[in-house]
């Protein structure tokens, strides 16, 4: 089955082509750009510049998947391209409202003019499904072993799921207030770094000292497995809000490698317990904070100690929103029959999983 997914839910302009789980092409049309001197995205923005690129976005990705000939029109490449393709999958939430219509408009538009089915996909069950996606010659060959455990942590949120079979969820802890990927994108701000300020602080924090503020650990000594990280922000932002510009700019590997810390630290030690209450076969680690190599490798060492198997998406680029992870899960559905017809189809910001 070939599959196109297409993931405008925040602000990268995303579509790519599935040979079953098989990645034929993968396309990121990414917009930092526009939405950093802003210092986050802006929703009108982003909207715009989606419905700006979706249709060369989409006929990019036929075209590498299918080998095409160069055309200069993406209309010619997508009518010869969608050929091929079986079922067509969109993300219908969670995710800002504007951004997501772009998506989900020019998923209806193509599955209409070319009569092929539609598939509504969860954004967060993209990222639970991606360690499952393969390369185009079907490699990683990895034996995901069920119930698999699930950490997810995102700019959107941060969740402790429960994966019984592919399609079979169960929440089990998220953040009570922001997600882990909006606490690092929020610090980097505080401290005048740009936006998302995830990457920033993992490349300022390798040289500082994770010891050198006083940051809490919530709900460190409670039995809950949830996850807590506004208070971490505060908690930052009063230490340093006195500071000048220069104090800061003297210490910012110090302070990103803190707060960097502190926010690790939770999420390994709130897992951790989630592991010992729910002894999976298998450990998943999903999201754009997963791009963190200090986090791979902690978790890593999470999973040696308790003898797990642990799975990542299998290239840095599908940590990171992306539409291979969304037709992934179109394809799972489409194997169910579980289609939408178009006219049905709204977008679904608060979606939950
Ligand atoms: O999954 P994603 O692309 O979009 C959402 O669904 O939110 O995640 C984006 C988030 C941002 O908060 C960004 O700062 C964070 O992932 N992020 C990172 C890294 N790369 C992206 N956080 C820590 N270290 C990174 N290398
Ligand atoms: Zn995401």
């Amino acid at each position: 089955m070939y599959i196109l997914g297409i993931e405008t839910s925040a602000d990268d302009t995303c579509a790519a082509v599935l040979k079953d789980d098989s990645i034929q092409s993968n396309i990121i049309s990414s917009q930092i750009d526009l939405h950093k001197e802003w210092g986050g995205i802006v929703p009108n923005l982003a909207k715009r510049a989606h419905q700006e690129r979706i249709y060369p976005v989409v006929a990019q990705a036929l075209k590498r998947a299918f080998h095409l000939k160069k055309s200069s029109d993406p209309h010619t490449l997508i009518k010869q391209g969608l050929k091929k393709i079986d079922v067509i999958g969109v993300t219908q939430g969670p995710g800002l409202s504007p951004a997501l219509g772009a998506g989900i408009d020019a998923a209806k538009d193509l599955s209409e003019t070319y009569s092929i089915p539609l598939v509504a996909v969860n954004h967060i069950e993209g990222h639970l499904l991606s360690p499952f996606l393969k390369n185009s010659k079907g490699n990683p060959k990895t034996d995901i072993k069920f119930p698999a455990l699930v950490l997810t942590a995102s700019g959107g949120h941060t969740k402790t799921v429960l994966l019984k079979k592919i399609g079979d969820y169960q929440s089990i802890a998220h953040t009570l207030d922001d997600a882990s990927g909006e606490a690092l994108d929020k610090a980097a701000k505080l401290i005048g770094l740009s936006y998302p300020g995830g990457p920033i602080i993992e490349r300022l924090a390798k040289d500082g000292n994770e010891n050198f503020l006083d940051l809490p650990r919530p709900l460190f000594h409670s039995k809950s497995l949830d996850y807590s990280f506004s208070g971490l922000k505060t908690a930052f932002y009063y230490q340093v809000k006195d500071w000048n510009e220069e104090k800061i700019s003297k210490n910012l590997p110090h302070l990103a490698a803190t707060f960097q810390n502190a926010v690790f630290d939770t999420l390994l030690k709130q897992f951790k317990k989630a592991l010992k209450t729910h002894s999976p076969k298998s450990i998943l680690a999903t999201g754009g904070v997963m791009a963190n190599k200090d986090l791979r490798s902690r978790l890593r060492a999470l999973a040696k100690k308790h003898s797990l198997p642990i799975f990542f998406p299998p290239k840095q680029e599908l940590n990171t929103d992306n539409a291979a992870m969304i037709a992934i899960v179109a394809f799972h559905k489409a194997k169910k029959k579980e289609f939408i017809n178009p006219k049905d189809l709204d977008r679904s910001p608060r979606l939950s999983l």
